[in-house]
């Protein structure tokens, strides 16, 4: 498991009248792909930026772009974010009612499709959707702010879903997303996680960004 694992650099910490030279450290670390958390002010209590921002970042680097909606009624923003340049939409189960045809509305874009899932929510409501995602992406805080402490108790989840992903869909990715170092890096890999969605860890880490990525990939047992 450990060897498929993926390093998400999640730009919301990022220093933002530095972005150039911020990315650039990620990536030069070994980050795989980068992580935009795009919040509304609605569904969580935060605002952050829109596509133009995914943009600009589509400009600075090659890496595959994950884009997080936590916004509500994300499928008017879909293919805004699909010109944007982002590699994969993530929508969350808590704000689509019909989330198959969300996803459907995703992959018709050619996007990779993600379901995000908040740390009430339980692999129940969206079990019958792994054969048709790319990833499920467990939120490991509330959603709205980095910079939190990680939920443990969302990893018997994580087992969950690692379970019945090798019945259901072998390929799809597991991410964790909120208080990720690489101390909760060991327990998320244990549980079967293998995308590692991290922004304090990376951005703020106190020997710089390139050294962030590097520990945890090290903590991920990655080379
Ligand atoms: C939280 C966001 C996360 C956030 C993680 O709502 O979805 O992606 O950037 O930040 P850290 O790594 O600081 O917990
Ligand atoms: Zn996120």
């Amino acid at each position: 498991m450990a060897k498929s694992c993926k390093i998400a650099a999640s730009v919301l910490a990022a220093d933002f009248t530095r972005l150039g030279e911020q990315i650039q450290e990620a990536e030069a670390g070994g980050a795989d792909l980068f992580h935009l958390d795009i919040m509304d002010g609605h569904f969580v209590p935060n605002i952050s930026f829109g596509p133009m921002i995914v943009q600009a970042v589509r400009g600075l680097t090659n890496l595959f772009l994950d884009v997080h909606l936590m916004i509500e009624k994300p499928e008017r923003y879909l293919e805004a974010f699909a010109l944007a340049g982002a590699g994969m939409l993530n929508v969350h189960v808590e704000t689509c009612p019909d989330l198959r045809s969300t996803i459907r509305l995703i992959k018709g874009l050619n996007l990779q499709a993600g379901i995000a899932i908040n740390p009430e929510t339980p692999f129940d409501k969206i079990k019958g959707l792994l054969k048709e995602v790319d990833r499920v992406l467990v939120m490991s805080v509330h959603p709205g702010f980095g910079g939190q402490h990680f939920m443990a108790d969302v990893l018997p989840k994580v087992i969950e879903i690692a379970e019945a992903a090798e019945i259901d869909n072998p390929n799809v990715q597991i991410a964790l997303d909120g208080g990720v170092d690489s101390e909760t890096t060991r327990l998320i890999v244990q549980a079967g996680g293998n995308v590692l969605v991290a922004g304090t860890s990376v951005f703020r880490a106190p020997g710089g960004i390139a050294a962030g990525v590097r520990s945890l990939r090290e903590a991920a047992g990655l080379p």
